[in-house]
């Protein structure tokens, strides 16, 4: 068997020092007879200052190569007056493109230790565990036309939510497919109601799901009122199926229900590869964090958690999994906090590399 390959590309920001963490974990699991081979590349901001452009095609070429990408962070204010074209975020975008990570799984789940740090109440959050699936290669994000056009006398902002049969129905199966193995039930979020792509969007799910899994509970909402009831009671849901743009926002605000940011991972995934494995991404949702970065405060275990789905879904080590996500739940029991996990009432925070020295003496334990 040939060991499995991994990309890191870090990024930006708080990046490096969370994948540090990370590779501690990988490097755990390399004692145990679950080796990996490593390589690393830049993307985002790094690879602009670098190459002048936020992912080189060798990094690309990389990508679609290896049996999985790991993905820091990308982005920073730096870089904020660069050309739309090589912002940070574009690297991060080709990537989900060009390996046609259509299905983004985002779980928020709401770790026991940490139910009191949500903004919601306590028997709102405890226990939860849903996962939000977004489309992440079409929709608004790559609709065309866009850009900033001149009409008459003033500029024109345009962009294009688009979507297709196909598009709609392939990150349906994957949903369906995902609560089949949970609680059996998806919710579909669009805007029926004022868009012809949400009209589309919702009749592909209910033909996708007469025909091919009826047995599934599926219901549908309108992303603004499903934003109101993730907020009101969030443990309705099981797996929420929705667009890029609105998977975007739902995600964010799925993630503040479970107390931090700094603890949501995901997958971003494609098609199966010759070697059956699904083309993948794995990466924190939280994002570069540069007012903080450098300075050994973020929290790695969303990108340690990002690694344990990787696992799970490219590498078929779901006991692995399991086994790393008990880990961060020890040491979050025992009283270990990064700084976004202090409550209000204060406490002393650890630092990313003990956060990550934890998690691994958790795992030999
Ligand atoms: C996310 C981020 C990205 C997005 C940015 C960094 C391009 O917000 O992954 O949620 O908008 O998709
Ligand atoms: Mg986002």
């Amino acid at each position: 068997m040939t060991t499995p390959s991994i990309l890191i590309l870090a990024g930006d920001g708080i990046g490096p020092e969370v994948m540090a963490e990370v590779r501690k974990v990988i490097d755990w699991f390399g004692t145990q007879g679950h080796a990996f081979e490593v390589e690393e590349g830049l993307v985002g901001g790094a690879a602009y200052d670098a190459h002048g452009t936020p992912l080189t095609d060798e990094t690309m070429e990389r990508a679609q190569s290896v049996d999985a990408v790991l993905l820091g962070a990308v982005g920073g204010p730096k870089y904020d007056a660069l050309d739309f074209s090589v912002k940070p975020e574009r690297g991060l975008l080709r990537l989900r493109k060009e390996m046609d990570l259509f299905s983004n799984l985002r779980p928020a789940q709401c770790f026991d230790a940490l139910a009191d740090f949500s903004s919601l109440k306590r028997e709102v959050v405890a226990g939860l565990d849903i996962v939000i699936v977004r489309e992440l290669t079409s929709g608004v994000y790559f609709g065309e036309p866009r850009g900033i056009f001149k009409e008459g006398n003033e500029r024109v902002g345009i962009n294009t939510q688009r979507y297709t049969e196909s598009e709609i129905a392939r990150v349906a199966r994957s949903a369906f497919e995902l609560a089949r193995r949970r609680r059996n039930k998806v919710c579909s979020m669009e805007k029926a109601n004022v868009m012809e792509s949400g009209i589309l969007w919702r009749e592909v799910v209910t033909e996708v799901h007469a025909a091919e899994y009826s047995d599934v509970e599926l219901s549908h909402m309108y992303a603004d009122a499903g934003a109101m009831q993730l907020c009101r009671w969030p443990k309705q849901f099981d797996v929420i199926v929705t667009d890029n743009l609105f998977g975007d926002l739902l995600s964010d605000a799925a993630a503040m229900l479970t107390g931090s940011l700094g603890m949501l991972p995901s997958a971003s995934l494609g098609a199966p590869m010759e070697n059956g494995r699904p083309k993948a991404l794995y990466e924190p949702v939280h994002g570069s964090a540069p007012d903080i970065a450098g300075q050994g405060k973020a929290n790695p275990i969303a990108c340690i958690l990002s690694f344990a789905m990787a696992l799970r879904y490219s590498f078929d080590l779901g006991e692995g999994a399991a086994r790393l996500e008990a880990a961060v739940e020890t040491v979050l029991a025992d009283g270990a906090r990064t700084a976004d996990l202090l409550g209000p009432e204060g406490g002393t925070a650890i630092s990313t590399a003990e956060m990550g020295d934890r998690i691994v003496a958790a795992l030999s334990a």
